[in-house]
């Protein structure tokens, strides 16, 4: 199948949209904030930031060369750059981890959608946040409706295609996000007391940086950038030669980091100027968000409205590059037209995605991963082991096996001001796997 029938990217801008839809999501303001909060406010931030700028960006610029050089899914493009090898399950094991993701990825976007519409609750007089929380989630049917339409939305925008569907879509509701973000923060720092939450954001205290926290933050990174499940690879596989793959994996990265960082502005200083507590774990964003805009007085049930519909996008424009790369794979592999790939692979990572759910109420005594539910422990398996194994494996793939000549030559077509040379060479052939390494050496326990 050659590119145009694949489909591409009609724009730079439609690309760059698309990738970082795909990075900004549920990672950026639901996760990033409550795990700083967690490992140390600026201290947590500052490892983030090394992370990404000496991980993140260079396997972002892997995955989208090995992308557009093979035109092919994560699988496929290991089968072109190395015919008759077993280099290929890199990728079986990063459509895996896509079919794992979206699974409870869109169980928690569909609180998120749900969220929309329960501001009259959580507004009303002396609501308990922690209740309706826990009532919402815990619920048998509501939360699989919601995650049903959500799921809903996702195929339809996904079977639409690449340029009528992700292009498209992303390049509407990104600027969307951002708007909603921005104004978001204006009200959160202008609160009375808003400068004791900046000092907690913005003061580091390495005391609580953990080993813990350097995994976490190493699991965010991969995460939060889609990186090490083939995620950037599809969509590299859909760049024209002309297209500055060095330039837009900076903008890429940078946007979102610049997101994460800026959902810390729009939540911490609320959560201080309101007295409550922002360390509060994963429900930072469904008990604690809620509660300060219910103490914002009537004008919150507006704020609220806006807050939850922009976790819905982040998480939409996401959720499609997790179902786009499971979808791709059986496109390109298996020959299926896109409408039935989509739809065929959304059901069955709908109905994956239900005993998460129910694993947070009725069936909340199974218990997997050393006592996590069934979500947490997806997300475990998915974002401490899946994804960063696929980025080292990408980097002994191109710094061991392809090469890093090939690589830089790929990227560096349509490159303008920078080009991949001996640092990004250094980095994937030692630096990156070594680091990445250690971590993980360090996160089962082995010193
Ligand atoms: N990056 C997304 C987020 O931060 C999640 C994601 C992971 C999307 C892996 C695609 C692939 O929410």
């Amino acid at each position: 199948m050659n590119g145009k029938e694949r489909g591409n990217w009609q724009s730079q801008i439609g690309f760059v949209a698309a990738a970082a839809g795909s990075a900004v999501g549920l990672g950026n303001i639901w996760k990033f904030p409550y795990i700083t909060g967690r490992y140390g406010g600026a201290a947590f931030v500052l490892v983030y930031l090394l992370l990404i700028i000496f991980i993140g960006v260079p396997l972002m610029n892997s995955e989208l060369l090995v992308g557009r050089k093979s035109e092919k899914n994560a699988v496929g493009a290991f089968k072109v750059l190395a015919p008759g090898t077993p280099w290929f399950i890199v990728g079986v094991m990063g459509i895996l981890a896509g079919f794992i993701i979206l699974s409870y990825y869109s169980v928690i976007a569909g609180w998120a959608v749900a969220y929309i519409f329960k501001s009259g609750a959580y507004m009303a007089a002396g609501a308990e946040h922690a209740n309706i929380f826990v009532g919402s989630i815990t619920s048998p049917l509501a939360p699989i409706i919601w995650h049903a339409i959500f799921m809903f939305m996702c195929i339809a925008i996904v079977a639409a295609g690449i340029e009528k569907g992700i292009e498209k879509y992303s390049k509407i509701l990104m600027p969307i996000l951002v708007l909603l973000l921005l104004v978001l923060i204006v009200r959160s720092v202008t609160l009375p007391g808003a400068g004791k939450g900046l000092a907690f954001y913005l003061k580091p205290d390495f005391s609580k940086l953990t080993a813990e926290g350097i995994l976490a933050a190493l699991g965010q990174a991969f995460f939060s950038l889609s990186l090490g499940m083939g995620c950037m690879i599809t969509y590299g596989s859909y760049l024209r030669k002309k297209e500055d793959i060095p330039t837009n994996s900076y903008y890429i990265c940078g946007a979102d980091t610049l997101i994460a960082f800026l959902a810390g502005f729009a939540i911490f200083p609320a959560v201080f100027a309101f007295g409550l507590e922002p360390g509060a774990g994963p429900g930072l964003t469904f008990i604690t968000v809620p509660a300060v805009f219910a103490a914002m007085g009537p004008v919150g049930h507006f704020f609220g409205i806006l807050f939850f519909f922009l976790l819905t996008i982040a998480a939409l424009t996401s959720a499609i590059s997790l179902l786009e790369v499971v979808s791709a794979y059986f496109i390109d592999e298996a020959k299926w037209d896109r409408k039935k790939a989509t739809w065929i692979m959304g059901i069955v990572i709908f109905l994956l995605g239900i005993p998460c759910s129910l694993g947070l109420g009725i069936w909340s005594n199974v218990k997997i991963l050393g006592g996590r539910d069934i979500l947490d422990s997806l997300d475990f398996i998915a974002s401490n082991i899946l994804l960063p194994l696929g980025g080292f494996l990408l980097c002994i793939f191109i710094g061991w096996y392809w090469g890093t000549n090939k690589a830089t030559e790929e990227a560096n077509i349509g490159a303008k001001s920078i080009k991949l040379g001996t640092t990004y060479s250094f980095l994937i052939k030692y630096l990156v796997p070594i680091a990445i390494f250690i971590v993980f050496l360090r996160s089962v326990g082995v010193f």
